[in-house]
């Protein structure tokens, strides 16, 4: 379903004149405009630059491409009216070989709409919708991704768009931006939702290494939850039931982002049995508040289920186009009792953060290390490493003028200790309105960083992305 129908949908709800009436303000009208401002702001080309600057030494281990997701209007917007997560897709990679920089590439997921604004015939089947939010490598393929429906679209090596791929067909409805990858069998988890043919239920999916669907749950949900993540342990597949709902009106003003915060939903969280059918779920209320990423979650030893989350009091009331305008995420555990299903929460960091990793091997299962990037209004200027088992939260200040984004964690080749590894961002120089890819050493906060890779152009803010090898999937 297009825009265009949508709208349709929406007006035949009777929302229109609701809407007529009037919902924004001076004060929404500037949330907005932030979001296509500084680095929020997309670049206007798509470019191919090899033999790229180094400052320092990137790692020999990694032979792959660092590939990170985000919104990229390919045309204007109404700077008054824009949702930061609608904007067209654009996926930014840096290819590593043998301590080398080989090449940079940016280019727009291709999307119907994308390839008539750029004048392009277009090839392959193109959704109507550009995925923005996350970018993986899994069975053989890259896929960018996003929820809500749009569904995955497959990219070559050097990012050139293939096509719409429904996992071969396999997959029953719509997808998710935050599949998970289980470390023990290679499977990928999923927690979608589509609009607005869906209402009443999200869908488990479960995908084999692959690449085909090998199962699916309905699980009736009240309404129609924005569940943006999900979680696994070892036993439970977990659903994030949160107060951010659909409000088709929405489509036709505040930047046709139809999802706000919801009085009238309950907080709760669902414990799926790994092999469970819908009727097994438990479901635990917490207390009320939205949650787009969880950290990791695990099975403790007395039968809990713990649930590290970047969690925000409200989302989506005050500022409707994006997520940083009504409060910042603090990092809070939850401990679920399977049992009284009764919760218990705590806070772990009271610093605004997002974007959480950890390592890869660790999800779903204990762990002790994870890492977030700081969130200061609009601005993104450390990494913080929370060691769970300790207390102590370290940061990695990015300098004047500098801003990261989602830290990625990559295991050291033979490395046994959980934080033996590297991170990588991508950095903004807002003095020099360029980026960086930045690798640091995970367990060395105080060193420099072992290297920096100058890129020809600025990456925006964006969402997510993936390490992926040229030997093995990254999500
Ligand atoms: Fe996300």
């Amino acid at each position: 379903m297009n825009r265009r129908e949508l709208l349709k949908v929406a007006a035949a709800a009777g929302t229109l004149p609701w809407l007529a009436g009037g919902c924004t303000s001076r004060e929404s009208h500037a949330f907005a405009a932030q979001y296509l401002t500084g680095n929020f702001a997309p670049v206007e080309a798509e470019i191919t630059a090899t033999d790229l600057r180094v400052t320092g030494q990137i790692p020999e281990q990694l032979v792959g491409r660092y590939l990170r997701n985000g919104p990229n209007p390919v045309e204007d917007v109404d700077p008054l009216e824009h949702h930061w997560f609608i904007g067209d897709g654009m996926v930014h990679g840096v290819r590593l070989d043998g301590g080398q920089a080989v090449w940079y590439r940016n280019r727009w997921v291709r999307s119907t709409h994308v390839a008539n604004v750029l004048g392009e015939p277009g090839e392959g089947e193109l959704p109507d919708f550009g995925p923005n939010t996350h970018v993986i490598g899994f069975a053989d393929s890259t896929w960018a991704l996003v929820e809500g429906g749009a569904p995955p679209v497959e990219l070559d090596d050097e990012l050139e768009t293939i096509g719409v791929n429904t996992f071969e067909g396999t997959l029953p409805g719509g997808f998710t931006a935050h599949p998970k990858l289980d470390p023990d069998t290679g499977e990928l988890h999923a927690m979608c939702y589509w609009w607005p043919n869906q209402r009443g239920y999200v869908q488990y999916v479960r995908i084999g290494p692959n690449g085909k669907v090998t199962k699916s749950v309905d699980i009736p949900v009240a309404g129609m939850p924005m569940i943006h993540d999900m979680s696994i342990t070892e036993r439970y597949i977990v659903i994030y039931d949160l107060p951010v709902t659909v409000k088709l009106s929405m489509l036709v003003t505040r930047g046709g982002f139809p999802f706000a915060w919801d009085d009238d939903h309950g907080a709760r969280v669902g414990l799926l049995p790994r092999d469970g059918a819908a009727e097994d779920v438990i479901w635990i209320d917490v207390s009320p508040c939205y949650v787009y990423h969880p950290m990791n979650a695990y099975d403790d030893a007395d039968g809990n289920v713990v649930i590290d989350v970047c969690r925000y009091e409200r989302m989506f009331d005050r500022d409707i186009y994006g997520p940083f305008g009504d409060n910042v995420a603090t990092l809070d555990r939850w401990t679920l009792n399977p049992t009284t299903r009764r919760s218990s929460e705590t806070r772990i960091h009271d610093r605004g953060q997002e974007f959480p990793r950890c390592h890869p091997a660790r999800l779903g299962k204990p762990y002790r290390y994870g890492y977030t990037a700081a969130v200061d209004g609009l601005d993104f200027s450390r990494i913080y490493k929370h060691d769970l088992k300790t207390g102590i939260t370290r940061s990695i200040a990015m300098g004047a003028g500098r801003h990261t984004g989602e830290p990625y964690f990559i295991p050291r080749e033979g490395g046994t200790a959980e934080d033996d590894g590297f991170l990588l961002s991508y950095v903004y120089d807002a003095g020099h309105n360029t980026s960086e890819l930045v690798i640091w050493d995970a367990q060395d906060f105080d060193a420099p960083a072992l290297a920096r890779v100058h890129l020809p152009a600025r990456v925006p803010y964006g969402f997510h992305g993936s390490w992926v090898p040229d030997e093995g999937v990254g999500v």
